[in-house]
């Protein structure tokens, strides 16, 4: 059996919205659909982990009204033990898709704001073999979580999205892994230059494999002095939702199997092309079979 990650994630509800462009300021929009779901880039993640073949322990809290969504976990294959119930609102996303199939998201925070680090403490003690603890920027506690996994010695791979000021305070010189996309290796290295942001990742974080998705334009990874470029796969975008989200849950447990960090690029940025060719976000995450086939033929 392969080891397992646990993943300190939000979940949300998704609300989105079909829409020709995104509303600008004052005006008032007709959105062409409409769908509820169960998102948020911890519960996207670890579903994409599950997806992928992993085995995954996911850590986080949502409201008693929504407990169907922690049935979507369960049913996806994520390990939903250490998921507490509170009064509180879940978190939630209002998401504009427009018709480029890009999307523009408004979050509120909600039960992801108030986790308690002593759910993530006891995740650790009573699973064993767990290789990584993944997190991203979407529940408190962040600085926290990753000083348990340290004291652990688990190793953290972060994914610091949405960017907020305070990530560049944390100790990101202990993370084994860092997934960034273009946005937020701007903002942590303060160039819009992908060179100047290599040169960074190489002197100010030596010992961490940096990994930059680029949308259509690839990935780059950076590790150990190393530095190597993924082209993307070109596909019919029609919703990008979760893509990101997809890319590191596949491409973490690429690793936790066993695969280099070449083979782990191609088989995330696979998974990734697909999910951009459905609608949603965990919905269309693909298994680990499609992603074979699409790779393979
Ligand atoms: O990355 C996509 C996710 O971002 C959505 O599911 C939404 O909940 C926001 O967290």
């Amino acid at each position: 059996m392969t080891k397992k990650i646990i993943n300190y994630g939000s979940i949300n509800i998704d609300y989105v919205y079909r829409t020709p462009h995104f509303v600008r300021p004052g005006e008032t929009l007709h959105a062409e659909s409409f769908t509820k779901g169960l998102g948020g880039k911890g519960a996207n993640q670890s579903v994409a982990i599950a997806r992928s073949g992993g085995h995954v322990v996911h850590v986080g809290q949502l409201s008693t009204l929504d407990r169907w969504a922690r049935d979507v976990l369960v049913n996806a294959g994520v390990l939903v033990d250490f998921i507490d119930e509170v009064d509180d609102a879940s978190g939630h996303a209002i998401i504009q898709v427009d018709s480029d199939g890009e999307n523009a998201i408004l979050l509120h925070g909600g039960a992801n704001q108030s986790v308690d680090i002593k759910s993530l403490e006891k995740a650790m003690e009573e699973t064993d073999d767990v290789e990584y603890l993944l997190l991203q920027n979407e529940c408190n506690n962040s600085e926290l979580a990753i000083n348990a996994a340290l004291t652990n010695k688990i190793k953290v791979a972060f994914n610091p999205a949405p960017m907020s000021q305070d990530v560049a305070s944390l100790n990101l010189e202990q993370l084994d892994t860092l997934i960034v996309n273009e946005l937020e290796a701007q903002a942590l290295t303060g160039s819009r230059n992908i060179n100047d942001s290599i040169s960074f990742f190489v002197t100010r974080l030596p010992a961490t494999r940096v990994v930059m998705t680029l949308g259509a334009k690839g990935s780059i990874l950076v590790n150990g002095g190393n530095v190597v470029e993924f082209p993307s796969t070109s596909v019919d975008v029609i919703d990008t939702t979760g893509a990101g989200d997809t890319f590191v849950g596949y491409f973490l447990q690429s690793l936790v199997s066993g695969l280099d960090d070449m083979s782990a690029l191609e088989i995330a940025s696979s998974a990734a092309a697909l999910a951009v060719t459905e609608r949603g976000a965990i919905n269309a995450i693909p298994n680990i079979e499609r992603v074979t086939e699409f790779i393979h033929g």
